[in-house]
């Protein structure tokens, strides 16, 4: 097979036109509104934002495509086009994990379904809509497809009954929704970025503060994203076992230094100190968190100045670092990523995103960027016998009404 490089652009006017198509067969009339809402790559800072760090993300040209208008009703239709799955739910169903008809919601189901939960607790009402939707960001992939759908059904649902709330207040509900109703103890990174994305831009957010900015991407290079169609398996249960890991990690160093309240509170001088008197695991897990912290620090000076040969050997010691003190990579992600940093024209190369399966990025000079996809392509189908997916990603605005 030939190396293939997506345009994405008509990969997001097929996803549209699909959803559109699939609601008039489904119900029988047009939409009133639909809605995009991107997914996003990690460029560095990973494993952080529940540990109040910094992250450095991209909203991409890869969305989820919500069609939508209001039923008049107390129930909500949802039809998964992807899937080829219906649910329809109320707000009292969705109280027992239900579907109207009293059987358990399916899992595609919770992270609608736990919007409207959130909205709900939130005091905001959720009018009974009928929905179609459709991703063309590939599942467990490492790209927030889950993210996506809440920020689309947030959007659907404020522009339904007028909530007014800005796209960082929506991406907390996003996030509650995520934490509460589906059960994944996640950050706020992945819902952030779909909701407040920037064309061109690579943002900056304080996960303490919720402060945040954009920095123009430095042109010349090529942001690659390269699938190793290994699917993330196991992540819920070992991405909360890794967060616990961190909160006891607080704990223990809090004795050392009073006020800590979290792994942002320690430099990397003072973790040093105190780092022997941790259990091996948690102090490797700890590590991992101080280290990607400061590597961040240094990341945005380097990207505010151009120093991208710099960056792109921060984002090699951030992979380095997930597969042997996080534990998060699997052997098809080192396998990409070494034939990756290899490669002419490469700067950096690292899994993005919670780990277990899914993507990688790497930032190459655009001058060799074609001959990249191709030696990737083919060392890593040598190597494992798996065609990959390798995509030129473009930064895009935060989810909208189109
Ligand atoms: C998942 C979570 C994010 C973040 C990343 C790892 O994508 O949803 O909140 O923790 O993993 O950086």
């Amino acid at each position: 097979m030939e190396a293939s490089i997506h345009q994405t652009d008509p990969i997001n006017s097929a996803t549209r036109d699909a959803v559109l198509a699939e609601f008039q067969a489904y119900f029988h009339s047009s939409p009133d509104y639909i809605v995009r809402a991107p997914g996003r790559v990690n460029l560095l800072g990973e494993h952080v934002d529940y540990n109040d760090g910094i992250v450095l993300p991209i909203a991409i040209d890869r969305s989820t495509w919500l069609a939508f208008r209001a039923n008049g009703s107390e129930k909500s239709n949802l039809l998964a086009k992807d899937l080829g799955r219906y649910c329809s739910f109320t707000l009292s169903s969705l109280h027992h994990k239900q579907n109207n008809r009293g059987n358990p919601l399916p899992d595609w189901a919770l992270y609608p379904g736990g919007v409207c939960w959130a909205a709900d607790k939130a005091g905001l009402g959720c009018p009974g809509m009928d929905a179609v939707y459709s991703s063309n960001i590939p599942n467990g992939s490492g790209l927030s497809s889950s993210a996506s759908i809440e920020m689309a059904f947030v959007l659907a649902w404020q522009t339904l009954a007028g909530w007014g709330l800005q796209p960082m207040q929506r991406a907390l509900l996003g996030k509650k929704a995520e934490n509460l109703y589906v059960g994944v103890q996640s950050g706020i990174m992945d819902q952030f970025a779909s909701a407040c994305g920037k064309e061109n831009s690579i943002l900056v957010l304080d996960c303490r503060s919720l402060e945040w900015y954009a920095i123009p991407l430095p042109t010349g290079y090529s942001y690659v994203i390269a699938n190793t169609m290994k699917p993330r398996r196991l992540s819920s249960g070992e991405y909360n076992k890794r967060k616990a890991d961190c909160e006891e990690a607080v704990r223990l160093l809090a004795e050392f230094q009073p006020g800590l309240t979290s792994l942002r509170d320690i430099t990397l001088e003072d973790f040093n100190r105190f780092s022997h008197k941790l259990p091996e695991r948690i102090e490797r897990r700890a590590r991992h968190v101080v280290e990607e912290i400061e590597r961040t620090l240094r990341a945005i000076l380097m990207l505010k100045s151009r120093e991208m040969e710099a960056f792109g050997k921060l984002l090699n010691l951030g992979h380095a670092s997930l597969r042997d003190l996080y534990e998060v990579s699997i052997p098809e992600l080192d396998t990409m990523v070494e034939i990756a940093q290899g490669l002419p024209g490469c700067l950096g190369a690292r899994l993005t995103g919670a780990g277990f399966g899914g993507c990688t990025i790497n930032i190459v000079e655009e001058a060799y960027v074609k001959e990249f996809v191709r030696q990737l392509t083919k060392g890593y189908q040598g190597a494992t016998g798996i065609f990959p997916d390798i995509t030129i990603c473009r930064s895009t605005e935060g989810a909208s009404l189109e």
